[in-house]
């Protein structure tokens, strides 16, 4: 057995002597009682008993040792702003931030939305709430406001924090008119909301409701706000996420588990050494943001780069001139952003002194071997594929380094990481695939470890309906992923199994995006499938019926209402979940009983067998589908 394979394997047999020996990597307030509660399953309380606090772990245990060493850095290639904040100027700020939500009325226990662009306030933001035992739930700036007032009525937010505008390739985005409509779109209406003005958009202000980020911070400008010590299963945020259904899921996560988790991950996983820097290129309205931009370098004592911009301008150099000015050790990216660089001159690749980088994380999607290998010859360094999900928190799958360095096998992320106990199962028959190279749906045996999800934020049914189904004897999780593993125990993802596709790296639900083309007048039924694409993973594509298709002959007038159709959902979900194309068709593929054929629709789209189509109720609505998209 390999070390690494007995690592994973105690953690797994002596899960809670495992865990009690990774809770040490943080600090803890009160002692914990009870390393895991597994009685009521799928319901794991990691920790129970004690008592912590992320922000402290994050910034305050800092301030002995490295007080003046930097902790945040924020680059914006857009506006040209460059700021450096050490642990004890990030402290600061962070109370200043705690004491303004606190002058807002921000308890802990309450929930407060955070809706910014890629800004050192959004951070004070996050850290400030885990502070005071308040529940972030930070919403993607690429979101518009009906994404957004489904969430405002989900979190129900007593404080709504925001900005005038980010900016995407020099474009400015003004995110206040959306802010407004989604307030006032939404049931919930919050008691105030923080706007930081960056001065790029004009910004009409409620009275009695919206004020000053600034006004507010120089009031607060020598505010000491101690932590707020929390049970270790205190939710720490929310961060919603797409699944089958149109409504999107709150993913709830706890405080201490986590802190365990990230702090466990930055070393095992990520090769996170206290002093150095990490850049992770997300943005903190995913959960590569939450976890590996904000709280898992902060919380190993590392730096953390917070860039907002594209990765290619102003020239495509740009990230790896980051890398040498500040000497980034690790780096985390998706691999859309490395198929984008892939498509410029590689002498940028060349330009800058990379020596310090140990490693380059890539996850979100798929990562084909032609990537993989452009980049990993490029930086002549490790690149390392990881696995997992907004509902995890951290990584499933990878290669973990910092127990010992194994090969990676190009196209398949790794192991199953330490605390997951992954099965493969037959989709019939839901029997466990013991062999090699069998394709099954990837499964975790509960308790998930510290982390993951705890529930789905107010509706505890819902995540155990959603994810959860027994097999004799216990419980298991499904990833909705399917996956192989070979007969060395490397797994392979091969895709999702519901309806949820992959643009670029983000993730949405093919449901919301028809329900929002739905909503033009002119549209009958429309079904959304993700098709493959070279650049972006998957785009997505939708089929429409049309209510009146008497104009349609004309491809004039069908190119109107696809534009109308597009603007819909940029107007209410974003440019994010905009279709690639919308096509129109006289009728969609069902089945006899009504139900709409998506696999088959995504797999002629992809020029793939469609399989098994007997229970097809009109085989011509398919080729139709064909004939579009093949002209
Ligand atoms: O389908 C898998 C895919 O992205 C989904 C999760 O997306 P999200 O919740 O946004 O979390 C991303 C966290 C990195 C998964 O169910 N996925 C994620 N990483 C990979 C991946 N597919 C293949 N390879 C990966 N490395």
């Amino acid at each position: 057995m390999t070390r690494y394979a007995e690592f994973h394997r105690r953690s797994i047999t002596d899960r809670d002597g495992f865990w009690r020996e990774q809770a040490a990597l943080i600090d803890w307030q009160r002692p914990f009682d009870q390393v895991c509660d597994y009685s009521h399953p799928p319901f794991a309380r990691w920790f129970v008993g004690g008592q912590t606090n992320l922000c402290h772990n994050a910034v305050d245990r800092h301030l002995q040792d490295r007080a003046e060493q930097n902790a945040l850095i924020f680059v914006s290639s857009e506006t040209g702003e460059e700021e450096v904040y050490s642990f004890r100027e990030l402290h600061a700020e962070v109370q200043r931030m705690a004491a303004v939500l606190q002058s807002l009325g921000v308890k802990q226990g309450d929930r407060v939305l955070v809706y910014m662009p890629m800004i050192p306030q959004a951070a004070f933001a996050m850290l400030a709430c885990v502070r005071i035992g308040a529940i972030h739930s930070v919403v993607f700036g690429g979101f518009a406001s009906v994404s957004l007032a489904s969430r405002i009525d989900d979190a129900q937010p007593t404080v709504i924090v925001s900005a005038d505008a980010g900016s995407r390739a020099s474009k400015v985005v003004a995110y206040k008119p959306l802010l407004d409509e989604a307030i006032r779109l939404a049931e919930w209406k919050p008691a105030k909301v923080l706007l930081v003005d960056r001065r790029m958009a004009p910004m009409e202000r409620v009275a009695g409701r919206d004020e000053d980020h600034a006004a507010l911070r120089q009031q607060h400008i020598d505010a000491q706000v101690p932590c707020v010590w929390v049970d270790a299963t205190h939710p720490s945020y929310t961060l919603y996420t797409s699944g089958t259904t149109g409504r999107p899921k709150g993913v709830q996560r706890d405080t201490g588990g986590y802190a365990v988790a990230l702090a466990a991950s930055m070393k095992h996983i990520f090769l996170g050494q206290p002093g150095e820097t990490y850049f992770s290129t997300s943005d903190i309205g995913w959960v590569v943001g939450h976890s590996y931009i904000v709280y898992g370098p902060l919380i190993a004592g590392m730096a953390t780069i917070m860039y907002e911009g594209l990765p290619i301008r102003p020239d495509a150099g740009i990230w790896w001139s980051l890398v040498e000015k500040y000497q980034v050790t690790a780096m985390f990216s998706a691999p859309t952003a490395v198929r984008v660089l892939k498509k410029q001159d590689p002498k940028y690749l060349h330009q800058y002194d990379l020596s310090s980088l140990r490693a380059l994380f890539l996850a979100g999607e798929p990562l084909d071997e032609t990537t993989a290998k452009w980049i990993a010859d490029g930086l002549g360094r490790p690149v390392i594929d990881n696995y997992w999900q907004t509902e995890t928190g951290w990584p499933i799958l990878a290669i973990a380094n910092g127990i010992e360095p194994l090969p990676s096998k190009f196209g398949s992320p790794g192991f199953a990481m330490y605390g997951y106990d992954i099965k493969l199962l037959d989709e019939h028959t839901g029997e466990e695939l013991t062999g090699a190279n069998q394709k099954g749906v990837v499964v975790i045996e509960g308790p998930l470890p510290p982390g993951c999800m705890q529930t789905v934020w107010r509706d505890d049914a819902r995540f155990v309906k959603t994810y959860w189904h027994s097999v004799p004897g216990k419980m298991v999780y499904t990833t909705f992923d399917w996956g192989i593993r070979d007969e060395d125990g490397y797994y392979f993802i091969l895709g999702r199994t519901d309806d949820v596709i992959n643009v670029a790296g983000h993730r949405l639900g093919t449901r919301e995006i028809e329900e929002s083309i739905s909503s033009h007048p002119n549209v009958a039924e429309v079904a959304v499938v993700g098709v493959a694409d070279q650049l972006k993973g998957q785009v997505a594509m939708a089929f429409v019926v049309a209510k009146d298709a008497s104009g349609l002959t004309d491809a004039a007038a069908r190119m109107k209402l696809e534009g109308e159709i597009m603007k819909t959902v940029d107007e209410q979900l974003g440019g994010v979940a905009r279709p690639s194309r919308v096509h129109f068709v006289g009728v969609l593929p069902k089945t006899r009983s009504g139900k709409l054929l998506r696999r088959a629709i995504q797999a002629v789209c992809e020029q793939r067998d469609p399989g098994d189509l007997t229970t097809i109720e009109d085989p011509s609505a398919l080729q139709q589908i064909k004939d579009l998209v093949c002209a």
